[in-house]
């Protein structure tokens, strides 16, 4: 598994419709959701990628039935036989700190590892932690393990020093059976949060949104079972909305919600890149002249950091100097010495990156840092002219479902390579 590249021949012309599939990180949330309830849930729509594997997995050690085909997942957990998530299943994954909140809401104990994941900042969960003491766990750190415990979770005031995803979703679904009410201020609201508060509204969580990023939860003793559409990935419908964007391609991306990734919409808009807009589906119309930016990452709706690293390969196109300021990690720039080895001129200041355009990329041998750059170097590889081999790439099936046959069915040269 650990052990594959891919190997591009570049400069294909691409053509075709792609299918976006559902988004990882709404998937991750809601399988960790069905915790909080004894009855089944089906969800439909789950992308076949590893950290979602990994999370049935680790749902499965905690004493989930079910099964997970065509990307369909069943699953019901009518009793818990552990508290423990241990290391070595969920090691690659960020998915355990999500099984914290709902396992000691519902458990009163769980023991699991400290999150994995990608290599792209320091990846605190401070916030997390701090909320669930509040709500009155007892929480230890030992051996690599969050170790929590607690009688009876009671609903608290928490503001969010800074908006946080996954601590958002943590502490909104432990608070969906806590005691009393919780007020969680300056939430983050993703998308992918606002799918996972459908899906606990629909298992009878008394949820209301109010101004300001702030949700109210009203507890509950018991929730129920399920059934859930995931909605798509919007960091999978911009990736290939940005690999329409070079040479003569004439890519037509489906199932898409264009609301989602309207901060990529209006970038693009503003480097001359046509975009055609109907109901689910987007259609790209590059330009052999592409305008220079200046972007910086935010949280929805603002342009996500999980789209920088493929904004800067499209960006190495462009006449002229872009800047790209990454505001949400502090070590997201991985992937800029692997473009530069394909002959992009990026350099990297403070947390903003200066992309030196238009530079004519080559082929060469480079390595996947992360999920994100894994995406953004195939980008390149299918722009630069000769053979690229992008080394270690399983990183990028923690999250893309099928890209390699995906980009393949779109006309380009692309294999994928197991040792
Ligand atoms: N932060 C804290 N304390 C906390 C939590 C977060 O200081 O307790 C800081 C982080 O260090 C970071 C910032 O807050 O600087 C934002 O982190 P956030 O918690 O929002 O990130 P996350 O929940 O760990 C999710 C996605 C990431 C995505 C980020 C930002 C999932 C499973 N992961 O991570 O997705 O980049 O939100 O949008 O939803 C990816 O899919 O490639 C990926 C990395």
């Amino acid at each position: 598994m650990y052990d594959m590249k891919i190997v591009i021949n570049g400069r294909k012309r691409l053509s075709g419709n792609v299918k976006i599939s559902g988004a990882k990180n709404a998937a991750l949330p809601e399988l960790a959701a069905a915790i909080l309830s004894s009855d089944e849930f089906e969800f439909c729509g789950v992308p076949e990628v590893e950290d979602i594997k990994v999370m049935f997995e680790a749902l499965k050690n905690i004493g989930a039935e079910g099964e997970f085909i065509n990307n369909k997942i069943k699953i019901k957990i009518p009793s818990l036989k552990s508290g423990l998530v241990p290391k070595d299943i969920i090691e690659t994954s960020r998915a355990s700190i999500l099984i914290l909140g709902p396992l000691i809401a519902r458990n009163g104990y769980a023991k699991v590892s400290l999150p994995g994941g990608c290599p792209i900042g320091d990846r605190k969960i401070d916030f997390h932690l701090e909320g669930l003491k509040r709500m009155g766990a007892k929480i230890n750190i030992e051996d690599g393990y969050i170790i929590a415990k607690s009688d009876k979770l009671c609903g608290i005031e928490y503001t969010f020093p800074n908006k946080s995803v996954t601590g958002t979703e943590n502490l909104l679904m432990a608070a969906t059976l806590a005691q009393g009410e919780t007020f969680l201020g300056n939430c983050a609201l993703e998308p992918e949060i606002s799918d996972l508060i459908n899906l606990l509204s629909n298992m009878g969580a008394d949820i209301k949104h109010e101004e300001n990023n702030s949700l109210i939860i009203k507890g509950k003793t018991t929730l129920n079972g399920a059934k859930h559409k995931v909605i798509p990935d919007r960091i999978e419908m911009g990736t290939y909305i940005i690999a329409g964007c070079f040479l003569d391609n004439e890519i037509i991306v489906e199932n898409t919600i264009p609301e989602y990734i309207k901060s990529l919409l209006n970038v693009l808009e503003n480097i001359g890149v046509g975009i055609v807009i109907e109901k689910n589906r987007i259609k790209v119309n590059p330009t052999g002249n592409i305008s220079p930016i200046d972007v910086g990452t935010k949280p929805y709706p603002g342009f996500p950091t999980d789209l920088q690293a493929q904004l800067t390969t499209l960006l190495t196109q462009a006449n002229g100097i872009s800047r790209i300021k990454e505001n949400i990690f502090n070590r997201r720039f991985r992937h800029i010495d692997e473009l530069n080895k394909l002959g992009a001129n990026i350099e990297v200041k403070g947390n903003t990156a200066i992309i030196k355009g238009k530079t004519e990329l080559r082929g060469g041998i480079i390595k996947s840092t992360d999920l994100r750059a894994s995406a953004a170097l195939l980008l390149g590889g299918l722009i630069a002219d000769g053979e690229t081999v992008v080394e270690n790439s399983y990183q990028l099936f923690r999250g893309y479902e099928n890209m390699p046959e995906k980009l393949s069915q779109l006309g380009a040269n692309i294999k994928l390579i197991k040792r």
